[in-house]
């Protein structure tokens, strides 16, 4: 079988002909930026073919190379296929970079600290021919001197009482026992020679399907003690949900299983470390995550979520001991998972209203959580309406032809001189550009129609006489950096496509918040509240996704970024075990509207397929600042229309 070798680290796989070099590089553990899945949609997978045999249709994908880089070899990875020995340059800008993971949270200082894990120091008497109380007994009668829960309410697992004779004997019978408020009951956890009181933890955990963030707090007074983040492992057997549910079905469940662990165990550890934590000190773990990561994280089967009648295995929060699926915790500790609505409104979107609060508030709330796929929630105190749907690639960089994802070098924030049409823009790093991403894309668009250089469909106007507006290989396009000022020797540009394409991803996230509001029965004026959740969320220009159309218009002083919801919820049922009990039935308030089957999605999309909106009259304040823009530039009505 055929060797490719990756440059310039020097990784190697075998494989046999025929197999992609994506797969390779995949097989080599090289973490390739596959945005598209691999189906050759993105054109973020180049690799340099250096000498070897590989076949690649140059034509079909000429669009995501530059003649300089089919001069040195280039080709997509995902559609190049291996023909015999082989030696391949991976650039930097084909592997996934640290991405800008969303760690802060605001707010959960407010929570009431209200833990369900105790611990409780005791001297106990010893035993004696006229004390003969067994261990178990006797150590639960000192945890209830101490203030503990009653002995006939605690349960105590075998390998407790296993170690427990030893533990009370060697201590001096001085012991610290560890209590966890259990359905049904308590649970004693474990029993420590001496006062480890002092040192008892929790960690609350956002499994992402890209991103893992977890945070340590004492559960003694609720205190952050330490954060981390790192990326998902099971990207190595597909980006998008889809790719790993499938993955799951051809026998890799218990693989996912696996690399949901050990990736919440890397931010684990990375924290405990920064903390100076030992990991078997935490005895309670709190992940929020979507419906399928849940399911993987516990080894439960996912495939019936994507074929008819799409169901999943469970909806309700669980909860199991960190040893029985390979948390790095003490092992009696337990893991709880938040609870789901449907197969696309999972824990994640619960621990976001938990965290927004609007599950208790009388005013109308709308919750949108962006990504690859978007989840909206529309209701308050008494009732509650969601959707989800895919929000497209171009958010997230694909699609878009330098679009990238929140990395190093991406252009996340845009201001164009309407005057002059020069951008000032900034990166993430602070280093020269390497390319735009979702937020710095929302910017550019709402700049360019302030600036009069595009239309409310997206046409860039040729007619302008402007070295940044020209005509590009296969599409008009804006220079938003010359490439001397890039990190890519490339201009960075904006294509009339992207254009497109952003307005497709935007128009289905209006028109599904356009279908929840109609199901109510209310119009954008209702909404008192929208919160954005997630790092796209935070990150984007609250007026500008207004004037793109991404959400309903309503005052800005009404739109707030609750950062990242999902570790918010979490750390908020970490800290308040009340707050944690009403998830289950926060879930069950919510009504799943699946905009497929809704006849009106379909034209409110068609409607929504313009900057902002065919019907102006839902952007009144937007209608004016183009109607000011128009009248400063002195544009064509045609143009503006
Ligand atoms: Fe190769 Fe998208 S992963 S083109």
């Amino acid at each position: 079988m055929p060797t490719v070798t990756f440059l310039p680290g020097y990784q190697k796989a075998v494989v046999p002909e025929g197999t992609t070099i994506l797969e390779a590089a995949l097989a080599a553990g090289l973490p390739m930026n596959v945005v598209c899945g691999g189906q050759g949609k993105c054109g973020k997978c180049i690799v340099f073919v250096k000498d070897g045999t590989a076949s690649f249709d140059l034509e079909r994908y000429r669009r995501f190379l530059s003649d300089d880089e089919i001069a040195r070899g280039a080709c997509l990875a995902c559609r190049t296929t291996v023909g015999g020995d082989l030696r391949v340059e991976v650039p930097a800008g084909s592997l996934i970079q640290k991405q800008k993971i969303l760690v802060e949270i605001p707010g959960t200082e407010e929570v009431p600290f209200d833990p369900s894990v105790w611990k409780y120091e005791t001297y106990l008497a010893p035993p004696s021919l006229d004390d003969t109380t067994p261990d178990l007994a006797r150590l639960l009668e000192g945890i209830e001197n101490c203030g503990g829960p009653p002995p006939n309410r605690v349960y105590a697992p075998l390998e407790v009482l296993r170690y427990l004779p030893q533990v009370l004997r060697r201590s001096g019978w001085h012991v610290t026992g560890t209590v966890a408020l259990v359905p049904g009951g308590y649970r004693l956890l474990n029993v420590d020679e001496g006062d480890t009181t002092g040192r008892l933890y929790g960690a609350a955990v956002d499994l992402g399907t890209t991103t893992v963030v977890a945070y340590i707090r004492s559960l003694t007074d609720g205190r952050v003690l330490a954060t981390a983040s790192n990326y998902n492992r099971q990207i190595s057997c597909g980006e998008d949900i889809l790719s790993r549910v499938n993955f799951a079905r051809k026998s890799g469940l218990s693989r996912l299983q696996q690399l949901a662990a050990e990736s919440i165990n890397e931010s684990l550890k990375s924290a405990s470390d920064a903390g100076g934590i030992d990991l078997e000190e935490i005895f309670e773990v709190v992940i929020a995550g979507n419906t399928v990561m849940t399911h993987l994280l516990l080894g439960i089967d996912p495939s019936y979520m994507i074929a008819e009648p799409y169901i999943p295995v469970v909806r309700r929060m669980l909860s199991t001991a960190a040893g029985r699926i390979g948390i790095a915790a003490h092992r009696n500790a337990g893991v709880y998972t938040f609870p789901a609505v449907s197969n696309f409104i999972g824990g994640d979107i619960i621990a976001d209203i938990l965290a927004s609060g609007m599950a208790d508030r009388d005013e109308v709330s709308l919750m949108v959580d962006i990504g690859t796929n978007f989840e909206a929630v529309l209701g308050n105190r008494d009732w509650m309406l969601s959707c989800a749907g895919a929000a497209g690639p171009a958010l997230e960089g694909g699609e878009v032809l330098f679009g990238m994802r929140a990395n190093p070098g991406a252009i996340e924030r845009v201001e164009i001189d309407a005057d002059t049409l020069t951008p000032s823009y900034t990166t993430i790093g602070g280093v020269r550009p390497r390319g735009i991403c979702g937020s710095g894309l929302i910017d550019l668009v709402a700049e360019l129609i302030r600036a009069c250089v595009i239309d409310r469909t997206g046409q860039i106007n040729l007619q302008l006489d402007h070295p940044r507006i020209r005509r590009g290989r296969y599409y008009p396009e804006f220079v938003v950096a010359w490439k001397e000022e890039t990190a890519i020797g490339k201009d960075i540009v904006i294509t009339e496509n992207d254009i497109r394409n952003l307005i497709m991803s935007k128009a289905a996230i209006h028109a599904a918040c356009m279908t929840l509001l109609d199901a109510a029965g209310l119009t954008p004026r209702d909404i008192e509240r929208v919160y954005f959740s997630g790092a796209f969320g935070n990150y984007l220009n609250k007026k500008n996704a207004t004037i793109i159309g991404l959400i309903p218009e309503v005052p800005q002083d009404r739109i707030v970024n609750i950062g990242n919801g999902a570790i918010a919820g979490a750390n908020i049922a970490l800290l308040n075990r009340r707050q944690r009990k009403a998830l289950d039935g926060i879930a069950r308030r919510i009504t799943y509207i699946e905009l497929n089957a809704e006849p009106s999605f379909m034209d409110r999309y068609t409607s929504s397929c313009f900057l902002p909106h065919t019907d102006l009259m839902l952007f009144p304040r937007v209608q004016q600042m183009l109607e000011a823009c128009r009248a400063r530039r002195g544009g064509g009505e045609a143009w503006q229309a």
